[in-house]
């Protein structure tokens, strides 16, 4: 009887005594793992585990053995098997303890969760591509048009630009050196700005990003130094704080959203009497990073609150209104928040959360 149901066990079943030798390896867990039942009996279980589990294995059967608590013991749960040929499995194992003639023995019921683990994905998957078609609605045709439309005029400048480096590239004049560097500087800008644009339509048409593990607080300085490039009249309070976690984000995007950020302070402080931008990176819950910028301007116009995160609200003459509302766009797709508020001194204060860096 005792045969007949080890055999016939759909799910594994492994016996180990209490230095981890296996005793008991059915002909389930010969599928599942690829080992024939003569490779395992009589060695050390780990070989079933990759790495790191499989070295920490004694160590957890001795503690046990020793204190008595159990980490899995009569509790079970999702762990990962690997195959003989190195591959690995996530599976739910589950473990009693049971006595033969006095000697402590382990056993282990061992169920294959790829299959769950496949639909969980999908569903994930699934909720991505929702989201994608909801920030489509929203931002769609309009971003894409617009991209459209901007990427001419940029051609046209860097004609321009080219054009220029060429007038003054050979003049005997110190200035005219500085005058080129300048132009390059120029060009420099409307490559990124194109880049920008491409990402923008790469984004909206197909979802597409470029993530990568970054730091944070080069991603933010960099572009609050774009941010108040030239005329930006403002003092600056920058708090970057050190070791924070690297996050798992699409540099230029997130550069666009610090960016629109800063300008919107600036260009509610001009004119203010005071006007001071502040800046800070710091370390939130469950390892995310939080970025606040902050001014001492007027603070958010009530008539536009509720709709401040939504296309074309804007309250300035030349405004578009869509900084704030691609902003939130791209924080939430990065899985992040963002938010505003009125800062203590009644200015304007956003900010937003990114979670930690995973891959
Ligand atoms: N720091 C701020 N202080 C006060 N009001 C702000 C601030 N940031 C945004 N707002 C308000 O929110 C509106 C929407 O901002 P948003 O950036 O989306 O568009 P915009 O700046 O008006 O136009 P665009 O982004 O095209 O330059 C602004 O018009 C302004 O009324
Ligand atoms: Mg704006």
């Amino acid at each position: 009887m005792f045969e007949a149901l080890i055999a016939t066990a759909v799910d594994g079943v492994v016996v180990i005594d209490a230095q981890g030798i296996v005793e008991v390896y059915n002909p389930a867990c010969e599928r599942l793992f690829g080992f024939a039942a003569d490779e395992v009996v009589g060695r050390n279980v780990s070989m079933l585990m990759p790495a790191p589990y499989r070295d920490a294995h004694d160590g957890y059967i001795a503690a046990y053995n020793r204190t008595g608590v159990a980490k899995i013991i009569g509790i079970g749960r999702e762990v990962v098997g690997r195959r003989k040929d190195g591959s690995t499995f996530p599976m739910y194992l589950s473990v009693g303890e049971g006595r033969v003639e006095a000697r402590p023995i382990f056993v282990g019921i061992i169920h294959d969760i790829s299959d769950r683990h496949a639909a969980e994905r999908r569903l994930r998957e699934l909720q991505a591509e929702l989201l994608h078609v909801s920030r489509l609605t929203a931002m769609g045709q309009m971003s894409s048009g617009l991209a459209h439309e901007l990427n001419q005029p940029l051609t046209a400048i860097m004609n321009y630009v080219k054009a220029a480096r060429r007038t003054i590239e050979g003049l005997d004049d110190p200035r005219a050196v500085r005058a080129v560097e300048l132009v390059d500087k120029a060009a420099g800008q409307t490559t990124r700005a194109g880049q920008i644009i491409r990402r923008l339509r790469d984004f909206v048409e197909k979802g597409e990003t470029h993530r990568k593990l970054e730091d944070i607080n080069t991603t933010v300085s960099e572009a609050v130094a774009l941010g108040l490039t030239a005329g930006a009249d403002v003092d600056r309070r920058f708090e970057y704080a050190a070791g924070l976690p690297e996050v798992m984000i699409d540099r230029i995007q997130i550069q666009q959203v610090v960016l629109n950020l800063v300008r919107n302070a600036v260009e509610a402080m001009a004119g203010q009497p005071r006007r001071e931008l502040r800046v800070t990176t710091t370390a939130a819950a469950d390892g995310a990073v939080e970025v606040l910028v902050a001014d001492t301007g007027p603070g958010l116009p009530p008539e536009v609150l509720e709709r401040l995160f939504q296309p074309f609200v804007t309250t300035k003459e030349n405004g578009m209104g869509i900084g704030l509302s691609l902003c939130r766009t791209i924080v939430d797709a990065h899985g992040g928040e963002l938010s505003a508020t009125t800062g203590e001194g009644g200015g304007a204060l956003f900010r937003f959360r990114l979670p930690a860096g995973t891959r």
